[in-house]
């Protein structure tokens, strides 16, 4: 067994070969490293531009209110494997707003209740939605960051919600 760190969100994992992504942010084996080449970018303390402070903060936002719609979701259907995907989607999205909240090295905000449909297939189509959305406003910021380790970042999550899409669209 090795011990990979991911460079995105910093966690460890255990295993005999790097996972195909993180269990941990979604971020894809690219971004996975053996732990003695690791340097994920939460550890990186830089002085950050506006625009970017502005942009982690859009991001933080976005993600808790998606872990919180999620979980609503989660409770909704009847089924134990969606309910148990929804849940997993929304522990990925709070590891992205904590992911957010070190780089800014801030503490978290709390987290808000969301509400979200009794039906599940319009629960399917609104996560779709929320993922495009947050999809395209993370390659616009990682367009506009100047900060290395932040352009990462958004390059990562950028992928990791455009998987979640397809995630879903197999349930649809
Ligand atoms: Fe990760
Ligand atoms: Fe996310």
């Amino acid at each position: 067994m090795k011990t990979y760190i991911c460079e995105i969100c910093g966690d460890a994992y255990l295993g005999e070969g790097k996972p195909t992504s993180c269990p941990f942010c979604g971020a894809r084996s690219a971004f996975i490293r053996e732990g003695k080449d690791a340097k994920p970018v939460v550890e990186v303390k830089e002085q950050l531009s506006e625009l970017t402070v502005k942009n982690l903060q859009e991001t933080l936002r976005l993600e808790l209110e998606a872990n919180a719609i999620y979980l609503c979701m989660a409770a909704k259907t009847d089924s134990y494997e969606i309910m148990k995907m929804y849940k997993r989607l929304a522990k990925v999205e709070m590891e992205h707003a904590i992911i957010c909240t070190k780089i800014m090295q801030i503490p978290m905000s709390e987290a808000g209740s969301e509400s979200c449909s009794d039906d599940v297939v319009e629960n399917f189509q609104r996560t779709l939605v929320l993922e495009d959305h947050a999809a395209g406003l993370y390659a616009k910021f990682a367009r506009e960051a100047n900060e290395k380790h932040v352009k990462i970042m958004f390059t990562a999550l950028n992928q990791v919600e455009t998987d979640h899409i397809e995630l879903i669209k197999k349930y649809l």
